[in-house]
């Protein structure tokens, strides 16, 4: 039996997890400091790495307590080593080189991506591989094909705003505060009439995904502007004078915008996942802790799907402890002269051509 102290730092969660052999998790702690950001609209970098200095050794220290487990207890000390914010990960992934180093563990540096789509092999069933993963969260969309712990190839990935920026824009759009996916799939929820259609990129013939014109015309539709113009694009005359079309209001434009989002999503997810024959659909990060995009998924995939528990799809460190598992051979001394910069690289995706 392996345990794993794993830590994850690379946004604005502080988390701490105990992990056996990268499928159970023993403890999964995360201080989060969305109130913190709130106050901002978002997060800024230096506070995050402020936040994360004051609540780690706390989070660690509950992360051993809940599993009942201690230092004698542990074969390793995993921590996200990017990407995410250098100020962040810098935090984590130091205080795990030092709590490694007193207590004569080996040192496990994960990759953020990796960690969100290892949060698959946390619960009763394992996925089959080659899987296709679809990682939605706030700095990311990505789809991989992964064929094996490690090795992912790239198939496409959004070319502008990711699908959690999106939700956050938006709702930021409709004053829906910091994070904004969850109260704007509330909101959405209370939508009656469910008649507005905003566009869908589908990017014909390529993985890609795009997010920013639907951002646009979220942004046209809540202040009322005619997204016609005339021939030339100019505004259309109008002759006698009306006044601009009234705004809808705004859970009916939240309902709209996320089912642009998990309509594309998961109609792109499902027919890759057929066409590159995957052994299983991964959804993964904090997009996927989205109801209306579980369901579209549900609905669509003609594959196995996993999706994890939502509280394992947002920023946690037992995904992080998952991955690690997998990458025990590429235990490094904790002792040994580390720049957590090149380290935070080869922590990345080994992505194959
Ligand atoms: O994976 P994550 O916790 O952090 C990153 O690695 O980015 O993802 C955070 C993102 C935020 O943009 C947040 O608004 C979004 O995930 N999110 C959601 C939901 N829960 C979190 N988006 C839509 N619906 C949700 N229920
Ligand atoms: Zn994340």
């Amino acid at each position: 039996m392996t345990r794993i102290l794993a830590i994850e730092s690379s946004c604005d969660e502080t988390a701490a997890a105990v992990v056996v052999d990268g499928r159970r998790a023993l403890s999964s702690v995360v201080a989060s400091q969305d109130e913190l950001h709130a106050r901002t609209g978002g997060v800024v970098p230096e506070v995050a790495a402020r936040q994360h200095l004051r609540a780690l050794l706390p989070v660690v220290r509950e992360a051993l307590r809940r599993a009942e487990c201690g230092w004698d207890n542990l074969d390793a000390v995993a921590a996200t080593a990017g990407p995410g914010l250098p100020g962040a990960l810098v935090v984590g992934f130091n205080a795990a080189r030092g709590l490694a180093y007193a207590r004569g563990l080996p040192l496990i540096a994960v990759d953020h991506i990796e960690g969100h789509v290892s949060a698959n092999w946390l619960g009763a069933e394992e996925p089959e591989l080659p899987a296709l993963a679809l990682v939605v969260s706030g700095g990311h969309t990505e789809l991989l094909l992964m064929e094996g712990h490690g090795q992912f190839r790239r198939l496409g990935g959004t070319r502008d705003d990711a699908a959690g920026e999106a939700f956050d824009k938006v709702a930021r759009l409709l004053d829906l505060g910091y994070p904004g996916g969850p109260p704007l799939s509330a909101l959405a929820r209370t939508a009656t009439d469910r008649t507005l259609t905003l566009p869908r990129a589908w990017l014909r013939g390529s993985d890609d995904f795009s997010f920013s014109g639907l951002k646009t015309a979220v942004l046209h539709t809540v202040r009322g502007v005619s997204q016609q113009g005339g021939p030339s694009g100019e505004p259309p005359p109008v002759t006698p004078p009306v006044a601009p079309p009234a705004a809808p209001p705004a859970a009916e434009v939240a309902w709209a915008f996320e089912e642009s989002v998990a309509d594309v999503l998961s109609r792109k997810a499902a027919r890759v996942a057929e066409r590159e024959a995957a052994g299983s659909l991964l959804l993964a990060g904090g997009v996927a802790a989205n109801a209306r995009l579980r369901e579209r998924v549900q609905e669509r995939a003609t594959v196995p799907l996993f999706i994890p528990p939502p509280d394992l799809c947002t920023d946690n460190a037992a995904m992080i402890g998952a991955a690690a598992f997998r990458h025990l051979d590429e235990a490094v001394d904790p002792a040994a002269p580390l720049d957590i910069f090149s380290t935070a690289r080869r922590g990345s995706l080994r992505l194959s051509a």
